[in-house]
């Protein structure tokens, strides 16, 4: 069973170990250590056990959310952990009252755009040439918290209350 929890500062190196199987050109243990010191980033790691699997980065700037970095290391691929991190990362800006989850991918990562569609993100805009030294584009992504109805409603209840 995977388990989400909220990772602090201590879990930089971890981190950066984890998601350098997963990226070509990872952020790496000083990125994160400045990363998970900002009073506004989150970061929510997925634990198969003890093993971190997977991890999703965001800013919390309300009115809006932002993801800077969601990953799955690759043995664990294709089991619902990027499914199950974007949920908590959505359930994480709803707690702090932001109303979207903004987020950028390349046009060319068919993965992880297959993964938002299939959380309910909808592309807003496209910066062209923006990655890859031009050589791929940026599809700017939004999840609207607030105008859809059901799940996707204002926060009801007092925090921590999904
Ligand atoms: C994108 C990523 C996080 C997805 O993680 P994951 O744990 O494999 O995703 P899930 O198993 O939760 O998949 C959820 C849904 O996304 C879609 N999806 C995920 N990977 C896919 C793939 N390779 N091809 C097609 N659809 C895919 C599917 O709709 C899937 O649902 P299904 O398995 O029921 O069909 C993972 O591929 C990854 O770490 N990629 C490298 C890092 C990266 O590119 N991060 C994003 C940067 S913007």
């Amino acid at each position: 069973m995977t388990v989400v929890r909220a990772l602090g500062p201590n879990w930089a190196e971890p981190l950066a170990r984890a998601e350098a199987l997963a990226f070509d050109r990872p952020w790496g243990p000083g990125a994160y250590a400045e990363e998970l010191a900002r009073p506004f980033a989150r970061a929510l790691g997925a634990f198969d056990g003890t093993r971190l699997a997977g991890a999703v980065c965001l800013w919390v700037l309300t009115p809006d959310a932002e993801i800077l970095r969601i990953f799955t290391v690759p043995a664990a691929r294709r089991r619902g952990i990027g499914r199950t991190l974007l949920a908590a990362a959505r359930a994480e800006a709803r707690r702090a009252g932001c109303r979207r989850v903004l987020l950028e991918v390349g046009a060319q990562n068919a993965p992880a755009l297959a993964c938002y569609r299939a959380a309910g993100f909808v592309q807003v805009g496209l910066r062209r040439g923006y990655y890859a030294g031009g050589a791929d584009d940026a599809v700017q992504m939004a999840l609207d918290l607030v105008g859809a109805a059901g799940e996707g409603g204002p926060r009801r209840g007092p925090p921590g209350v999904l």
